[in-house]
């Protein structure tokens, strides 16, 4: 049965995307087994689709809905390493739509994991775009970039247009993957110009909401784990940095847009307001489960265990989305208070509980 929360925001993603152009279409998605992959996947078997190749390689994870997944007669689930092994066969070469995902996201994993995480975004890309360079198929080629490529702009440049051109550093424990997500939009700059290819790119900006497993180690999972469990809720920082959040429904409704544009173009796709604090957000995680499940719980600072926990990360991030709007008639509407109860709610559903 469809979780309650997840059909509610299927619906809402209904209202906003008629989903014609995706009728008949073969869809590749690298990196589906992740946070946002598990959006895409649900909202794209809602449709009539020909077929979706999802390749990933568990790297850290093989959530349980995988499983369910591959029921269904036009899902072909393959253990694949983007950077490791071959595209080949006239399956994947047929692909109308490519989504390119695969990359650790969470920031506790990719500096564990930081060559792995270079690999996924530079090389992996590369060998995927020449894969399709001169395909006759694809429609459309989504990069995931990221919020990080801009690193940490002076005051003035926040709330970020695309046009800023990032203060970013090439040394220390974040540069794995805001450098190589850097190099990786410049292959797709590349491609597009040399040989016409319909590639977007989405710079994400704090996404949140079902399909974050609590183990994600970000921090709207961590609040979500700590609060679920009963727990204090532990800030590692000040409480200072500043964020805007962008749930995950409002999210998708970005990507598809810029999957779907056909032509080469890069967008901020996240919340333009309101700003938060970590400290405000975790204040709405408690008010929140207090009015679901009677919590009771308090915030608590304490510096983390990991030295390198707060180098480079950025003291305030926030988008500005006026291209998106303007150019992809994008407008993400739900409130960190509405996401927080939709994402507490559908993990207390699936109990995906600590
Ligand atoms: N979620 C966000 O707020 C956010 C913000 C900025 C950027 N992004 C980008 O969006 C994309 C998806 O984000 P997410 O939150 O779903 O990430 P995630 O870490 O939850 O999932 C990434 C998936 O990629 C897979 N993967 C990693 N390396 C691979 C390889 N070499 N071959 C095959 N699969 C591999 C992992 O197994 C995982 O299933 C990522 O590229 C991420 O960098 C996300």
């Amino acid at each position: 049965m469809t979780n309650p929360v997840l059909a509610e925001d299927l619906r809402y993603l209904r209202s906003k995307q008629d989903g014609d152009a995706f009728t008949g279409q073969t869809i590749v998605i690298t990196g589906f087994a992740g946070f946002l992959g598990y959006y895409f996947c649900q909202y794209l078997l809602t449709l009539d689709i020909r077929r979706l190749i999802l390749l990933d390689n568990f790297c850290l994870r093989k959530p349980d809905w995988v499983a369910a997944l591959a029921s269904d007669a036009r899902v072909d689930v393959r253990a694949f390493d983007i950077v490791r092994d071959e595209y080949t066969g006239a399956d994947l070469a047929a692909a109308n739509y490519v989504v390119h995902m695969a990359s650790i996201a969470s920031p506790t994993f990719y500096r564990q994991h930081p060559i792995a995480t270079f690999e996924a975004n530079v090389l992996g890309l590369r060998t995927l775009l020449e894969f399709y360079r001169d395909s006759s198929c694809l429609k459309g080629l989504l990069f995931f970039s990221s919020s990080e490529i801009y690193g940490e702009p002076s005051l003035l440049f926040v709330p970020t247009d695309e046009d800023f051109p990032g203060e970013v550093s090439c040394t220390g424990p974040r540069a794995c993957y805001d450098e190589s997500k850097r190099i990786g939009e410049t292959l797709c700059y590349i491609y597009a110009q040399t040989y016409g290819m319909p590639i977007g790119v989405a710079r994400p900006f704090n996404n949140y909401g079902p399909g974050m497993s609590l183990d994600d180690r970000r921090l709207p999972a961590d609040f979500a784990k700590a609060v679920l469990s009963g727990q204090n809720i532990i800030i590692h920082s000040d409480g200072r940095p500043t964020r805007t959040y962008c749930y995950v429904a409002d999210a998708l409704d970005g990507y598809l847009r810029i999957l779907t544009a056909g032509n080469y173009d890069y967008y901020n796709i996240g919340m333009d307001f309101p700003m938060l604090t970590v400290s405000e957000m975790a204040e709405l995680y408690c008010a929140v489960a207090q009015e679901l499940y009677g919590y009771n719980g308090t915030i608590e600072y304490q510096p983390s265990d990991d030295p390198e926990y707060l180098v480079d990360n950025p003291k305030r991030r926030g988008p500005s989305i006026t291209k998106a709007r303007i150019l992809l008639g994008y407008e993400p509407q739900i409130r960190p208070v509405d996401g927080i109860r939709r994402y507490l709610r559908f993990l207390h559903s699936e109990q995906e509980l600590p």
